[in-house]
């Protein structure tokens, strides 16, 4: 291990080709719409989330499944580009690159994701070949919970004390596997809304029957444009952090993803990593605070189209004054 190489977020996750057709407003079922623009990009929940990361000036290595198709090229070129380390990544042969069409609409900012995959799910025993010395952060998808419950046991048994997150997205089966064994659990609202049961609307309420249900000491819940929620463990309610739009809603793809990254960051930063516990659940305002700055980079990314320059241009806004750590 190099001297650069201390300090890594690791991150687990699915890349995809993203290609984003800009249209001016959401078309109709059957109507045939010419885009306004589009771009192709590499995707991802966690590949998006580490390029972040590294824009924050964190050394990133990616862990999961390639396949061997030209778009699989361009994805490895961009993680390169972005110097996140995919040397462990699994090559599939013949596999076939994992691709997103979007319809991002002008007239909302909202992003429309047709995704399509058919390249196997990265497994516990590859996960296995992947190194965890250097690493000071290790984040998952909640996908493929299993698998992905085996990768966390082997983070805690070889790395007792690493900090884990893991973002649970959407409700699949077997996904109460993730509940255990992680210290910061992210949920999405659509993974709130589609739940059963009275808490499917509320945030607060959610995330207090989760903590019953979970012994990871910090949930975190981003709602969107209606704010942010975290409830520490020990804490009594859900701390909340108003949304920050920006001017003009240009592209909500990623924004999740930006709100990750900025947590992860965060906590690094405020040396709260390993006491995320006592630390937060006391201090209600460094949660606030945490919260607040996620929702600042994720809401000037809304502003501004892909993921290329936000954290230069969030700096530049203002919009990310110094967290404690040397810059
Ligand atoms: C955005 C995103 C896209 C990708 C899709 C995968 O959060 O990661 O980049 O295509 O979601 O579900």
């Amino acid at each position: 291990m190099s001297a650069d190489d201390a300090g890594r977020v690791l991150g687990v996750g699915i890349a995809t080709l993203d290609i984003v057709n800009v249209v001016a407003a959401y078309p109709p079922e059957d109507a045939e719409v010419r885009a306004a623009g589009q771009r192709i990009a590499r995707g991802g929940n966690v590949a998006n989330t580490l390029q972040v990361l590294a824009q924050l000036g964190r050394p990133c290595a990616w862990a999961g499944v390639l396949g061997t198709d030209a778009a699989a090229g361009r994805i490895s070129a961009a993680f390169a580009a972005d110097a996140i380390d995919h040397g462990h990544a699994v090559r599939v042969p013949g596999g076939a690159t994992p691709t997103s069409y979007i319809a991002l609409s002008r007239a909302t900012g909202s992003r429309t994701i047709v995704h399509h995959r058919d390249l196997p799910e990265l497994t516990a025993a590859d996960f296995a070949d992947v190194p965890l010395e250097g690493i000071a952060w290790a984040h998952f998808e909640g996908r493929n919970p299993a698998e992905t419950a085996r990768m966390l046991a082997r983070v805690r048994d070889e790395r007792p004390g690493l900090p884990i997150s893991v973002e649970i997205e959407k409700p699949r089966a077997g996904i109460e596997a993730l509940y255990q064994g992680a210290d910061v659990l992210i949920f999405a609202r659509a993974f709130v809304q589609a739940a059963d049961g009275a808490d499917a609307g509320d945030p607060r309420a959610f995330l207090l029957h989760m903590a019953a249900l979970t012994d990871a000491r910090l949930l975190l819940l981003p709602w969107g444009a209606d704010g942010a929620y975290g409830l520490a463990r020990g804490a009594a309610e859900p701390v909340f952090a108003r949304a920050c739009p920006p001017a003009v809603l240009r592209d909500s793809l990623g924004a999740g993803d930006v709100f990750n990254a900025a947590v992860i960051d965060g906590l690094l930063a405020m040396g709260l990593a390993m006491g995320l516990a006592t630390g937060l659940a006391a201090d209600a305002d460094g949660l606030a605070g945490l919260l607040a700055r996620a929702n600042r980079l994720a809401g000037h990314k809304c502003g501004q189209d892909g993921l290329g320059g936000l954290v230069a241009s969030a700096r530049a806004a203002g919009l990310l004054p110094a967290t404690g750590r040397p810059a």
